[in-house]
C-alpha cells in the first residue's frame, strides 16, 4: 500500500481558473523549476508593460520623476519583507547586493573572508576577489548536508578567527535547498565585531519576516524568484553604522544622499521591474494571501519530494530520499541515481538536455560529488506535474545513468 500523503487541491484564481492561467508559462513544458529564475504573473507582467508605455510615451517626464517612483515601491519591498523603508535599497538582483558590499566594506589587510561550502558560486567568487584585493584569502566552513541547526552552527563559528573580515553566508542554500542557522551565526559574528552578509536570496515570499530576530549588517534578498517580481528586482538590507558606507554600483546623482535614497538614482535605467514589484506581490496576497500560498507550496513540496523519491527508489532499489537537515517549504532535494550531475557543470548539462528532449525545466545540482534534482513548488505548481515527472522523467533519468556507468555519453 503506498504511503504517500494526498497532495494539496490545486489553487484557482478568483474566476475559477486554475492558478496556472495567472502566469505565461509554456502549457507544453513541466515547470517545477521556480527556484532559479522566478516566473512573473501576468498580471505583473501587464503592469511593466503600462510602466514601460508611459516610460517610452514621455522619457523626459518618466525620468525625472522616477527616484521618487523608486522610493514608493521600496516602501511596499520594505512593508513586504517586514523590515524599516530607511533599511533597503532596491538593487537588481541578490549578486548586485552582494557586489555592492564587497566595494563598500573597509580595507581589511590580510583579512579572511569565511563562507561555507553550500554558498552560491558567483557570490563566493566575488568574495574571492575581495579577498585578493584584501591581500586575505577565502575560509570555506564544511557543512555536513544533514547538519542540525547546533551542527550547522558549530560547524562555521569554529572557523571564525582574529583574522575573519567578513562572514558569508547562505539563508537559504542553493546546491542543497536548506536553511541555514543565520540567526545564531550573525549574534556569534556580531559579538566578535565581523561583519556578516546574509544571502537570503531565495528568501522573500518563503518566510514572512525573514529578517525577524536576524541582526546582521547586511542581507540581500530576491523579489524576482518566490515573490514573483519582475526580474530584476532584489532588496539589500543594511542595519549597522556600516549602511551609510553603502554606495550603489553605479556612481550616479543620488551619491551625496544617504543611504538607501541614494539607491533610488541610477542613471539612465529601466527599473519599471522594481515599480511593477507592488503589483506581483499584492496579486498573491489579494487572490490567496501568502500564508495559505506558503502552506500549499510546503504541501505540495512534500509530496513532490514522496512521489518522486518514490519512483527513483522503485527503479534504482535505493532510497533516494535526502535529509537536509533543516529543510525549505517549497525546494526540496532527491537523489539522483549514480553518476548523474556530480559536478555544476555536469548538473547543468543534465538541465539542459531534459529540457531538450523531456520538455520538462527542473534544476539539477551537485554536492559533494552526488548529484540531485531539485524541485520547486508554486502556487501555479500542482501534483500533476510531479507525477509526470515521476512518471516520464525518472525513468529515463536512470536510464541515462546507466549509460554513464558504461561510459556512453
Ligand atoms: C543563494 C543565492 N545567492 C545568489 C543568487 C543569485 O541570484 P541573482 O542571479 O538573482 O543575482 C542565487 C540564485 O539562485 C542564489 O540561490
Amino acid at each position: 500500500m503506498s504511503t504517500i500523503n494526498l497532495a494539496a487541491a490545486p489553487l484557482r484564481l478568483r474566476n475559477g481558473q486554475a492558478a496556472s492561467a495567472g502566469w505565461s508559462l509554456d502549457p507544453l513544458v513541466k515547470h517545477v523549476n521556480h527556484g532559479s529564475f522566478g516566473a512573473v504573473p501576468l498580471v505583473a507582467q501587464d503592469e511593466q508593460n503600462r510602466l514601460r508605455r508611459q516610460m517610452e510615451a514621455a522619457p523626459v517626464h518618466w525620468f525625472s520623476r522616477l527616484p521618487r517612483k523608486i522610493a514608493t515601491a521600496r516602501t511596499a519591498v520594505a512593508e513586504f519583507l517586514q523590515v524599516a523603508t530607511e533599511d533597503l535599497a532596491l538593487v537588481p538582483n541578490a549578486s548586485a547586493g552582494a557586489s555592492v558590499v564587497y566595494a563598500n566594506l573597509p580595507h581589511r589587510q590580510g583579512g579572511e573572508i569565511l563562507v561555507t561550502d553550500h554558498g552560491y558560486g558567483a557570490v563566493t567568487m566575488g568574495a574571492e576577489r575581495l579577498a585578493r584585493r584584501w591581500g586575505g584569502r577565502v575560509r570555506t566552513a564544511r557543512v555536513p548536508l544533514d547538519a542540525a541547526p547546533d551542527t550547522a552552527f558549530d560547524a562555521v563559528v569554529t572557523e571564525l578567527s582574529e583574522a575573519t573580515g567578513l562572514v558569508v553566508i547562505d539563508q537559504i542554500t542553493s546546491p542543497t535547498a536548506r536553511w541555514m542557522p543565520v540567526e545564531r551565526i550573525a549574534a556569534e559574528a556580531g559579538r566578535r565585531g565581523i561583519p556578516v552578509l546574509v544571502d537570503g536570496a531565495h528568501v522573500p515570499g518563503l518566510a514572512p519576516a525573514p529578517l525577524a530576530g536576524l541582526d546582521c549588517d547586511f542581507w540581500v534578498g530576491n523579489l524576482h524568484k518566490f515573490g514573483c517580481a519582475p526580474r530584476g528586482t532584489a532588496a539589500l538590507v543594511a542595519r549597522t553604522e556600516l549602511s551609510e558606507r553603502l554606495y550603489p554600483l553605479i556612481d550616479s546623482w543620488g551619491a551625496a544622499d544617504r543611504f538607501p535614497d541614494r539607491f533610488d538614482t541610477q542613471g539612465t535605467v529601466d527599473a519599471t521591474s522594481y515599480l511593477a514589484t507592488p503589483t506581483a506581490l499584492g496579486f498573491i496576497e489579494d487572490t490567496w494571501g501568502w500564508g495559505t500560498a506558503r502552506a500549499y507550496m510546503r504541501r505540495l513540496a512534500d509530496y513532490a519530494e514522496q512521489v518522486v523519491g518514490a519512483a527513483f527508489a522503485e527503479v534504482t532499489g535505493e532510497d533516494c530520499t535526502v535529509d537536509v537537515g533543516m529543510p525549505v517549504d517549497a525546494m526540496r532535494l532527491v537523489r539522483l541515481p549514480a553518476g548523474l550531475a556530480t559536478t555544476r557543470p555536469e548538473a547543468d548539462a543534465l538541465r539542459d538536455r531534459v529540457a531538450r528532449e523531456l520538455d520538462v525545466a527542473c534544476a539539477f545540482t551537485s554536492f559533494g560529488g552526488v548529484g540531485y534534482v531539485r524541485l520547486s513548488t508554486h502556487v501555479y505548481n500542482t501534483a500533476a506535474d510531479f507525477e509526470y515527472f515521476a512518471e516520464r522523467v525518472v525513468p529515463v533519468l536512470a536510464g541515462w545513468s546507466c549509460d554513464t556507468e558504461l561510459g556512453e555519453h
